[in-house]
């Protein structure tokens, strides 16, 4: 019987609650797949801080190194938020893992249900049948460059410093990630930078360019600057198959495209490195504000989980599965955040049953 390791960092807030829905149908899948998957528990987050006096320890992250996939889902909140050292905020905890990983592919899906069309923030006709693929760089760019602080002026005040860092090689590692999706879809990447403003979105220009004419000018490619693609996302979205970006730019546009399919609570993500364990996380955040009240929606952690069996544990009918039974589980019950007119409106276990009975 095969058996895979699996790491779950349930995080703060609302992460524990959506985390114990993912672990049912984790059974699920083993039962009706005849595999065993040996987890292993860890603190990330708030809740290491508070715990280990770190958000995320040497230990835990030696033990993320070693699994086949780790199942991270959200962190952060009020109670640290400007209250811990900056190094030891919630955030730092997952950027460190991200980092450490080196899962420098962000696969953030952003696919419009069809039940929930009219959820969308835009009319039904924009959105229904919307598909589009982000790939975001993850472990470089302005998240992680140096110099960055705060620091005294010499004539008084202060001034606080990052740096947009690209590197050719880290531009085609990611680009050469978004060709190769393409090739799977409809074959179109459109490449989002500020070339009009930064070297670095000029570097990334040219090396996705010279990549492209290289080895894949059988995909279509689409140079758009990141502010037009703001626009264009919430104007014409289907327009988009896989979207390339970097880092910041990746984290921005995917929470727009994110909110076009209806809720921030659908939205799951892949990160992936050269080899070495997928990190798959719900692009939504710890939601503090509904944390410990069993409802929020747990969809985003259940469909992470399968993009896990798909990419990283080599389960692609087992992730068909669960992503049609998320699907058939909307046809019929709703948490509250894409609540419906004649829908039974159900709390995170609720749909965690309706996920389980379409299974079956
Ligand atoms: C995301 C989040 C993170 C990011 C935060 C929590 C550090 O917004 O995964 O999109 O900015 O990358
Ligand atoms: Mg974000």
């Amino acid at each position: 019987m095969t058996t895979y390791n699996i790491m779950l960092l349930p995080g703060d807030g609302i992460g524990p609650e959506i985390t114990a829905e993912v672990r049912r149908v984790m059974a699920w899948v083993e039962k009706a797949h005849g595999v065993t998957f040996d987890v292993s528990e860890g603190l990330i987050g708030g809740a290491a801080y508070d715990a280990e006096g770190t958000p995320l320890s040497d230990e835990t992250l030696d033990r993320a190194k070693a699994a086949d996939a780790i199942l991270l889902a959200c962190v952060g909140g009020p109670k640290w938020d400007g209250k811990t050292a900056y190094d030891k905020r919630p955030e730092a905890g997952l950027l460190r893992l991200r980092k450490e990983l080196d899962v420098f592919a962000n696969l953030r899906p952003a696919l419009c249900f069809d039940a929930l069309a009219d959820a969308s923030s835009l009319k039904r006709e924009f959105v229904a049948g919307l598909d589009i693929l982000f790939v975001r760089e993850l472990s470089g760019g302005v998240y992680f460059g140096e110099p960055r602080g705060i620091e005294d002026l010499p004539g008084g005040g202060r001034v606080g410093i990052n740096t947009q860092r690209y590197t050719d090689a880290e531009i085609i590692r990611i680009a050469r990630v978004a060709f190769e999706m393409a090739r799977k879809r409809r074959g179109l990447v459109h490449s989002a930078e500020k070339s009009n403003v930064m070297e670095s979105g000029l570097l990334w220009r040219e090396e996705v360019t010279k990549l492209h004419d290289a080895e894949y000018s059988d995909v279509k490619l689409e140079h758009i600057l990141a502010d037009n693609c703001a626009m264009q996302l919430v104007k014409a979205p289907k327009q988009f198959d896989v979207i390339l970006t970097d880092n910041l730019f990746g984290d921005i546009l995917s929470d727009a495209a994110a909110m076009l399919t209806g809720s921030l609570g659908m939205l799951p993500s892949a990160s992936l490195g050269d080899g070495g364990p997928g990190l798959y996380e719900p692009v939504h955040g710890s939601a503090p504000d509904i944390a410990g009240k069993g409802i929020a929606n747990p969809l985003a952690a259940i469909l992470s989980f399968a993009m896990a069996l798909r990419y990283s544990l080599d389960m692609g009918d087992a992730a068909d599965q669960v992503e049609a039974a998320v699907s058939q589980a909307l046809n019929e019950v709703r948490t509250g955040d894409i609540w419906a007119e004649g829908f039974d409106r159900v709390g995170t276990t609720g749909m965690g049953d309706a996920v389980l009975k379409a299974l079956g």
